[in-house]
């Protein structure tokens, strides 16, 4: 079985280290002959990069490792990136979330402006990516799961028409796994759905176990009644999360013929969820306090004794969507999952120039979209909106215009009006000197 070498590109994340042993766990679905790590902070990729080298030298002596700053060496020789960037690091996720907030609106890592202005920083560090890929290993394929993946997704469209690389997101499959808890499945992957929208703004419209039985009945008097919280514990999850987890009921009662992404309750009750926010510690913190100083903690400890035993780092099981994306193409698989792809038609009744989340079935060519037909007023009419939000944010930057992006700002249903647009727009501009073009 060909065995394949892969670079993880922000290998500084706090998701490297699950996504390492999720990937050794994988290996026989998906053999490597080498992991590189490349980021552009040597510091920190270092801390994560020396453990994982300890785990990678117990459990799996015969795979290459290294980790670098030099995209040559990084992307030198590799079949597929795994792309998970983010550019400004957690203190300019505080200031995305924060400075919104300030005005009255809310602050989200990927929604409104918070996720705007994460966008701005994102294009220029994704786009530099894909050319590193395509300079060294013009024949492997990005795997990109680096946010605002709507935004980046709509960008590389725009600017890297031919590039290999799939966007995707692990929301829906997050979402999918308590909904196969719900209706007594095993997992997710004993279900098929039909599903569109945007990234992180979908409806599912079915969901069938594989012999056709309509599993929706009982996954909607669920939700109906606890959203998407299951009624006996899964893994444990932080407040924040399950208050979003359970705030999909409301979410659902807009709509209850479909199943809702969990992030339409920024765009449906972003009065709640201002009201719900603590102005002066975000999500940003809560983060920073806890994945971020257990993972590196962990990695320490593990460094220091020189064995993986000394640090508990978790794997990140809902990951191997990244193997199951990679071992499609690999080995032309054509499963069937949800990625973000230009619509072209899929949604009958959307612009086909839309990046939209839609099932796809990957092959070695790439995803060949299903028709998800045409699709009612109140979601055509919310993604309407919400994709001119993405599309302006991406003509913002490439004419590096002042004008579109207070236009976008104004237009997220996150905002209530050009005013306070304007006000958030000048103090994003304050912080994001060093990350976004300069406007004019
Ligand atoms: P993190 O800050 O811990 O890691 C990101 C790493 O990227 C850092 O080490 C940083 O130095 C590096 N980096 C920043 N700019 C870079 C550049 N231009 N070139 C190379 N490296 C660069 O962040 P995290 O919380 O672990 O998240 C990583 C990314 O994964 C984020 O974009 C996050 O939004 C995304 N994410 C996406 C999904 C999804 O469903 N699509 C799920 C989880 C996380
Ligand atoms: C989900 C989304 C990601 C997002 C993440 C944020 O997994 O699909 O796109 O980055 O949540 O999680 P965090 O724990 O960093 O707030
Ligand atoms: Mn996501």
């Amino acid at each position: 079985m060909k065995k394949f070498s892969v670079v993880i590109a922000g290998g500084g994340s706090t998701f490297t280290p699950g996504i390492i042993l999720m990937l050794l766990e994988n290996l026989k679905r998906f053999p490597l002959r080498a992991i590189k790590f490349y980021d552009n902070d040597a510091e920190r990729q270092e801390t994560i990069a020396k453990a994982c080298e300890i785990i990678l030298t117990e459990k799996a002596p015969d795979i290459e490792f290294c980790y670098t700053t030099d995209p040559k060496t990084a992307f030198t020789d590799v079949d597929f990136v795994m792309a998970h960037i983010r550019v400004g690091k957690y203190p300019m996720r505080e200031k995305d979330e924060k400075i919104p907030l300030r005005h009255g609106v809310l602050g989200q890592e990927t929604c409104g402006p918070g996720g705007i202005a994460y966008g701005m920083r994102s294009i220029g560090g994704v786009l530099e990516l894909v050319e590193y890929m395509e300079k060294y290993s013009p024949n492997a394929w990005m795997l990109n799961y680096s946010n605002p993946a709507a935004i980046v997704a709509e960008a590389t469209r725009r600017l890297k028409p031919n590039a290999k690389i799939l966007n995707i997101c692990d929301m829906p499959i997050g979402i999918e796994s308590r909904m196969a808890q719900i209706a007594g499945l095993k997992s997710r992957k004993e279900m098929r759905v039909r599903y569109y929208g945007l990234n992180h703004f979908g409806w599912w419209t079915q969901i069938e176990d594989l012999q056709g039985n309509d599993l929706l009945p009982v996954i909607r008097k669920h939700v109906a009644e606890h959203g998407y919280i299951p009624k006996v514990a899964g893994e444990p999850v932080e407040a924040s999360w399950n208050d979003t987890f359970g705030k999909a009921k409301d979410v659902w009662a807009l709509d209850p013929d479909t199943m809702p992404n969990t992030y339409l309750k920024y765009y449906l009750f972003p009065d709640y969820v201002v009201e719900h926010s603590d102005p002066n510690h975000t999500r940003a913190n809560e983060v920073m306090e806890h994945r971020e100083k257990n993972v590196f903690s962990a990695c320490r400890a593990i460094t220091a004794a020189g064995k993986s035993s000394a640090g508990h780092l978790e794997i990140d099981e809902h990951a191997s969507y990244i193997v199951d994306l990679a071992t499609a193409i690999a080995f032309n698989t054509q499963e069937r999952m949800l990625l973000i792809v230009p619509n072209n038609g899929s949604i009958i009744n959307f612009d086909p120039d839309a990046m939209v989340e839609i099932p796809c079935i990957v092959g070695s060519h790439g995803p060949e979209p299903l028709v998800m037909g045409k699709i009612p007023l109140f979601q055509k009419g919310m993604m309407s909106q919400q994709v001119a939000v993405e599309k302006l944010v991406v003509e913002a930057w490439i004419e590096k215009s002042y004008l579109k992006l207070w236009q976008a700002i104004t237009m997220s249903k996150t905002v209530p009006s050009a005013t306070v647009a304007k006000a958030i727009l000048d103090d994003l501009i304050e912080v994001n000197k060093d990350y976004w073009p300069e406007l004019k």
